[in-house]
């Protein structure tokens, strides 16, 4: 996603009240159930401009939503995007959490999530790249770690040779595939991210994939 940098996004994000810095999220390890009020935890990783985080929190609100994004330029956009949502209230289960997936086995105790959104993760096409991708094996087993059992991830892309990649990563960390598709329809797309509105305009098929931990978890 293209965006300039601008100044003073960092410090004007760490300000905001629905935002938690790295440092804060980590203190609240192993305690997320009571932060959320018991609410079940649902984390999208790499949010953008958080058009999807924010309408899954308004559509559930028995959930408590926490989107995960490294660019404090994008955490200023979505926090500017709920800003302007003055009809829709901004929903109290929340929190924008500015740091790098990376940091997630410090973040998150075994178990205390019940569902991860990748929703069109950066492809990272070239092979030197590859452990960058957010469903390369080193993330998928985080992933499984901080996962109920029963809890599941969703993963939508428009990029096949990310998708077969990422499929075979699946299979072989013996994660349990609920659901794939070559071409997820519009009716079975709860909730239209960003990106993907931009890729069904222009007619693209969405590669869509739901699994739980299954063994490795
Ligand atoms: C292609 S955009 C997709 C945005 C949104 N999920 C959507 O579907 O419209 C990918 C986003 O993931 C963020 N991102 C990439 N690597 C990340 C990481 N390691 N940790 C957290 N966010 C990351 C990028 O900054 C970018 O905002």
């Amino acid at each position: 996603m293209r965006l300039r940098h601008i100044p003073g996004a960092a410090a004007a994000v760490c300000q905001n009240p629905l935002v938690l810095t790295e440092e804060e999220a980590v203190s609240h390890k192993g305690q997320w159930l009571r932060f959320s009020g018991g609410r079940p935890l649902h984390l999208e990783i790499g949010m953008g401009r958080g058009r999807f985080i924010f309408s899954a929190a308004q559509a559930d609100a028995a959930g408590f939503f926490i989107a995960l994004e490294v660019r404090p330029e994008m955490v200023l956009q979505a926090l500017q995007r709920f800003a302007g949502e003055e009809d829709a209230g901004q929903p109290g289960n929340l929190r924008l959490l500015w740091c790098d997936a990376a940091r997630l086995a410090d973040i998150f105790a075994p178990g205390e999530v019940s569902t991860i959104y990748l929703n069109f993760p950066d492809p990272w096409p070239k092979n030197r790249h590859q452990k960058r991708r957010l469903t390369a094996p080193s993330f998928l087993s985080v992933y499984q770690h901080i996962l109920q059992e029963q809890g599941q991830l969703c993963f939508k892309t428009d990029n096949l040779p990310l998708f077969e990649w990422s499929k075979e990563n699946f299979l072989a960390g013996n994660w349990h595939i609920q659901h794939i598709s070559n071409d997820l329809p519009l009716a079975e797309s709860a909730i239209v991210t960003e990106y993907e509105s931009r890729y069904r305009k222009r007619g693209q098929p969405i590669f869509y994939l739901a699994a739980s931990p299954g063994e490795g978890g």
